[in-house]
């Protein structure tokens, strides 16, 4: 994820930026910039490493106190020098930094163009730089605020200028944005871990507000110019807290950032007339008439996110879908059809197995589509086609965040793909982008209301063996639920579908013997009953995932995590999110580390 820093006050700017970047280092970043002001305005940056910047400023310092860094975590264009920020109008003399993303660039880029605008990077944040100078007339505060009002999206920027060196004028719309308070300098940061160590008084710039921040401090006022009295908030927290928002894990605070991943995953992708634009994705009507055969291939989590897509591409769109694990599929002799499609899904995109299967579809003529977090990533390189997730970097080896965005992104292609083949009916195509525009809302209600989760932690922290159940949909999640139960709490469990338990498996359900159901799935509710009940006649304890205004469960459960009523098509999606907060909390019950849990990696590279 991308990162700001910013300056103003006597001290020279450019080795107080660089050390702020390092801060934010931990973030992830492809490359890295910052832009002093000292009359005309220097620029450096480079792709990789704080270090190459370091080097470059090592070789030749720019002098000046007032300037702005970034880190940036690539979306638009690759990561390489000409992409990295910051970025320049065409005369240099404004300048700009920026987090997240202008949905509206395409159409702003080819605006500015046919006024004779040229660009030297393939970013969204450039255009910011030519508005910026194109609405100058004299006041920096008017020019930002003009371009953002034609700017739309979910981002934060910082702008200097030549014309007025003595201030950064900066916009926070949804990415966050701090200002800290210094004895005669003033600091802007888009994470308060940037500039702990040098003051611990802080303001909150918050969602549509402009912050101007000269070396005696930094006046808020809204979007639309009426002035805000901000308090100081003071921050106690230590550097380690900081660096996880005041959270005490990075799972905690991703499994948070959910809600915000979501909306993040579809800015931009979904327009009012229910159609959805995938940059790097381009399955014209032409191929998507002749597709004929879904393969997904993928790793851990990764895969039971495919579990999800498989239903969702067979149920939506009726093509048959297959799902493989990569590791197996490698080493198989897959049966791909001409007309097929492989959607390998990963994360990293670098996990050496998936990166295996998907080579081997790809030689035997199966088109590649990538849906991965990481620009840049080998699987992205070699894939057909491409679609980012956009969670920002996940720290914790157990995902949370990466998953929930692949689940969406695999509703954002059964989209693409339904229209490209014009098999969707309207209303369907309604009721899947109501259901998308539910699911942040939803997640926050789970993530805020999470008492009974906690109870439910405690009532099986020292179990021996624990079982998930669920059907269709709700079987996926079931899956995912029990694997961050193994990952982190080294706690024995197995998912299965509801129907299977009675194959052989409820030899195994005693008195207390645990067994978390999930259930959201209308179409087999019933069905999903019966195991229940399968399961309470043997002395079982049954902790369900249910809707929370479903009297039955209540009844007949022992404990229900309730998610707030959704449509079936998404209720897997919300339902994820107590299992991910029950396994974090029966891990922390249990002492164990839970960012980096035993003998596992983040990204798994070799086979
Ligand atoms: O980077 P990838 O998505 O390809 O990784 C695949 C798995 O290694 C990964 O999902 C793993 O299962 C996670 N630790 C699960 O939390």
């Amino acid at each position: 994820m991308c990162g700001i820093m910013g300056y103003v006050g006597p001290r020279q700017a450019a080795p107080l930026l660089l050390d702020g970047l390092q801060r934010l280092e931990y973030r992830g970043y492809d490359s890295a910039g910052v832009a002093v002001a000292n009359g005309p305005i220097s620029v450096r940056k480079a792709e990789g490493k704080i270090d190459r910047l370091a080097a470059l400023l090592q070789k030749e310092m720019i002098e000046g106190s007032v300037g702005i860094g970034h880190t940036r975590w690539a979306t638009h264009g690759a990561p390489s020098d000409r992409n990295a920020h910051p970025h320049a109008d065409s005369s240099g003399k404004f300048v700009v930094v920026h987090n997240g993303i202008i949905e509206n660039f395409a159409q702003l880029r080819s605006e500015l163009g046919s006024k004779g605008h040229e660009f030297t990077s393939d970013t969204d944040t450039e255009i910011l730089a030519h508005l910026i100078a194109r609405r100058y007339d004299g006041d920096l505060v008017s020019a930002v605020r003009s371009a953002v009002a034609s700017a739309e999206g979910a981002y934060a920027l910082a702008a200097i200028s030549e014309h007025e060196p003595d201030k950064i004028v900066a916009v926070r719309r949804i990415s966050p944005l701090v200002v800290g308070l210094g004895d005669g300098e003033t600091f802007l940061a888009s994470d308060i871990l940037a500039v702990l160590h040098h003051t611990r008084d802080f303001l909150i710039v918050e969602d549509d507000e402009m912050v101007v921040v000269t070396e005696d401090g930094a006046t808020i006022e809204s979007i639309s110019g009426s002035e805000i009295d901000r308090p100081v908030m003071h921050v106690d927290w230590d550097i380690e807290q900081a660096e996880k928002s005041g959270f005490d894990h990075f799972m905690l605070k991703e499994i948070h950032e959910q809600p915000s991943v979501i909306s993040e995953t579809i800015a931009g992708r979904l327009d009012n007339h229910n159609h959805v634009r995938l940059e790097g994705v381009n399955l014209d009507s032409t191929f998507a008439d002749e597709l004929n055969q879904i393969c997904i291939t993928a790793c851990g989590t990764a895969y039971h996110a495919g579990l999800v897509g498989r239903e969702i591409f067979s149920r939506l769109l009726r093509i048959p879908t297959s799902v493989e694990y990569a590791h197996e599929m490698r080493y198989a002799e897959p049966l791909i059809a001409s007309g097929s499609l492989t959607l390998a899904i990963s994360q990293s995109g670098e996990t050496a197995d998936t990166l295996a299967a998907a080579r081997l579809a790809r030689s035997q003529g199966s088109r590649l589509l990538a849906l991965t977090n990481v620009v840049g990533s080998t699987l992205s390189r070699e894939a057909d086609d491409v679609l980012y997730t956009r969670a920002g970097p996940e720290m914790s080896v157990a995902s949370t965040k990466a998953y929930m965005a692949m689940l969406i992104g695999q509703y954002l292609l059964a989209l693409h793909i339904g229209s490209a083949k014009g098999v969707l009916e309207e209303e369907l195509v309604e009721r899947i982008m109501r259901g998308l525009h539910a699911l942040p809302a939803d997640i926050e209600t789970i993530i805020e209301n999470d008492e009974e989760i906690v109870t439910a932690a405690r009532s099986i922290a020292s179990a021996e063996d624990l079982y998930f159940i669920g059907r269709g949909l709700d079987y996926a999640v079931a899956m995912e639920g029990s694997l961050k139960l193994k990952e982190i709490s080294y706690l024995h469990s197995e998912a299965m579908p509801a129907g299977e338990l009675k194959h052989g498996t409820l030899a195994l359900i005693t008195e207390g013997t645990p067994v978390i159901v999930v259930i959201t799935q209308q179409s087999v509710y019933e069905k999903t009953i019966s195991a229940i009940q399968e399961v309470k006649a043997r002395g079982g304890r049954v902790i369900a995932v249910a809707y929370q205004d479903d009297p039955i469960i209540y009844e007949l459960a022992d404990t229900v995590l309730g998610i707030p009523r959704s449509d079936d098509l998404f209720g897997p999606v919300a339902a994820v999110v107590p299992l991910q907060l029950l396994a974090y909390h029966v891990a922390r019950l249990r002492g164990h580390d839970i960012d980096q849990p035993r003998n596992l990696a983040k990204s798994v590279t070799v086979e």
